[in-house]
């Protein structure tokens, strides 16, 4: 089939790299791609926002599926744009992407079908009154997020009352625009988090990838600025049997039926960002998609047809195909530009690349470019993903390491210990 890859980052990279490899794949396209995503297909420079450029392509081009890795389209309403075109979609429908495109949606979807999940009020401007009230009956630190997409910058932790309540009148005064028009305020809760990521068809049936967790922050032992993640560790060992066994009949089926009984069409991906409170999982928070940079290391330890099981789940139905976890350990680090994630520069030649071993680490590229003399250079602030596989995550972080000391450019960093966290359980 004739596959259309929407989105740039380190996630596409990883995706292209799985669905190039599927014996279903004719051709493969991304949009936009970057500067590594050409070696699994070819690049395209539509935006994956503009859908009727997207049309007119996949018109063109007799395109199959489209495969949507970041979230604005699907909440712009690309399932529903093109579910009436001879194109199937992995991705859910606009109602859908409201669980990541409004988080007082997810909250109140969560609350309807007994999904645990932090205590939480919603507030506009209107009721404020009852949102510094509301404030007062939590205890510190107090947990402000903006109901819509802000970049991932949208939470806010904090520790007095009085910044609290501060933020709270900021937030709803614009200060992430329309997406603080209403804030959630809600418990806060204690834990380790991970990620859980669920393929389903819409008609109740899933099935479940690789768990794994991220590192968000910039510095190492979680300090610092919030990132789009420094690294990724599959699996986690403390998501194992038991918590997942809990995950399954708390979480991931009350989702799936709850879509089901809503008569909301989800034909993709649901990422469950989960936290382990005293071994209760319960969500922080859904997304629409996969994770970045979960997927630069769940990609490798999915052991299946991804192409066939897309396309399964956007038919509408997975059957009995089976979803193969790899049993080794993958781990990804993320070399990004220094100054990351503030203002940073770009146009930084890369080199070593070749130097890398491509039987033990994979380099998914994110922030990266050709130059006009076709140089490898640096385009963001999370430049590329050294994912490597290992029998335990000492053993594949030293590979990533390894990988690591080979590319280079001016400023590259990187956290020294991913997963360091997890090798202690
Ligand atoms: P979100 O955008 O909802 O994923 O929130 C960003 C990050 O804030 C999460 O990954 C958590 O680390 C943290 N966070 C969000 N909600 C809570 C909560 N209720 N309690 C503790 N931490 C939270
Ligand atoms: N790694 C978190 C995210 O993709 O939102």
């Amino acid at each position: 089939m004739k596959i259309l890859l929407l989105g740039s980052g380190g996630r596409e990279s990883a995706l292209a790299w799985k669905i190039k490899q599927s014996p279903l794949t004719d051709s493969l396209f991304i949009a936009p791609g970057n500067g590594g995503t050409d070696s699994y297909g070819t690049n395209v420079a539509i935006k994956p926002t503009d859908f009727e450029a997207i049309d007119k392509f996949v018109t063109d081009n007799a395109i199959d599926m489209i495969v949507v890795g970041n979230e604005d389209p699907l909440v712009a309403g690309i399932y529903d744009y093109f579910e009436s075109k001879p194109v199937l979609v992995v991705g859910p429908s606009k109602a859908g992407a409201a669980l990541e495109g409004s988080k007082d949606f997810a909250k109140d979807f969560m609350t309807r079908h007994n999904i645990p999940t932090a205590r939480y009020r919603s507030f506009t401007a209107d009721t404020i009154e009852q949102g510094y009230a509301f404030l007062e009956t939590l205890t510190p630190p107090y947990v402000l997020k903006a109901d819509g997409l802000a970049a991932g910058k949208g939470v806010l932790i904090i520790d007095s009352l009085d910044e609290a309540r501060e933020a709270l009148k900021e937030m709803l005064g614009g200060m992430f625009g329309n997406a603080s028009a209403t804030v959630v305020i809600e418990e806060f809760l204690s834990g380790i988090e991970c990620s859980v990521f669920v393929l389903t068809d819409g008609n109740g049936g899933y099935r479940v990838l690789p768990v794994a967790k991220d590192y968000k922050r910039i510095g190492e032992g979680d300090t610092g600025l919030n990132t789009g993640g420094m690294g990724a560790v599959s699996p986690v060992p403390f998501a194992d049997e038991a918590f997942m066994a809990k995950v399954t009949e708390s979480i991931i089926e009350p989702t799936v039926k709850g879509l089901l009984a809503d008569g909301i069409t989800y034909r993709g991906f649901i990422f469950l960002g989960l936290i382990n409170v005293g071994g209760e999982p319960m969500v922080i928070e859904y997304n629409v998609r996969m994770g970045d940079p979960e997927t630069e290391a769940v990609m490798l330890r999915v052991d299946s047809d991804l192409v066939e099981l897309m396309q399964a789940a956007a038919k509408g139905n997975l059957g009995t195909l089976e979803l193969r976890q790899d049993p080794r350990t993958a781990v990804t680090v993320m070399m990004v530009s220094g100054g990351y994630p503030g203002s940073y520069p770009k146009g930084k030649v890369i080199t070593g690349t070749e130097a890398v071993n491509p039987d033990t680490t994979i380099l998914f590229h994110a922030g990266t470019a050709r130059d006009a003399e076709g140089r490898l250079v640096t385009s963001g602030g999370r430049v590329i993903a050294a994912s490597s596989y290992g029998t335990d995550i000492a053993d594949a972080l030293a590979r990533s390491f390894e990988a690591v000391s080979r590319v280079d450019f001016d400023g590259k960093y990187f956290r020294r210990d991913i997963g360091k966290d997890l090798m202690k359980h």
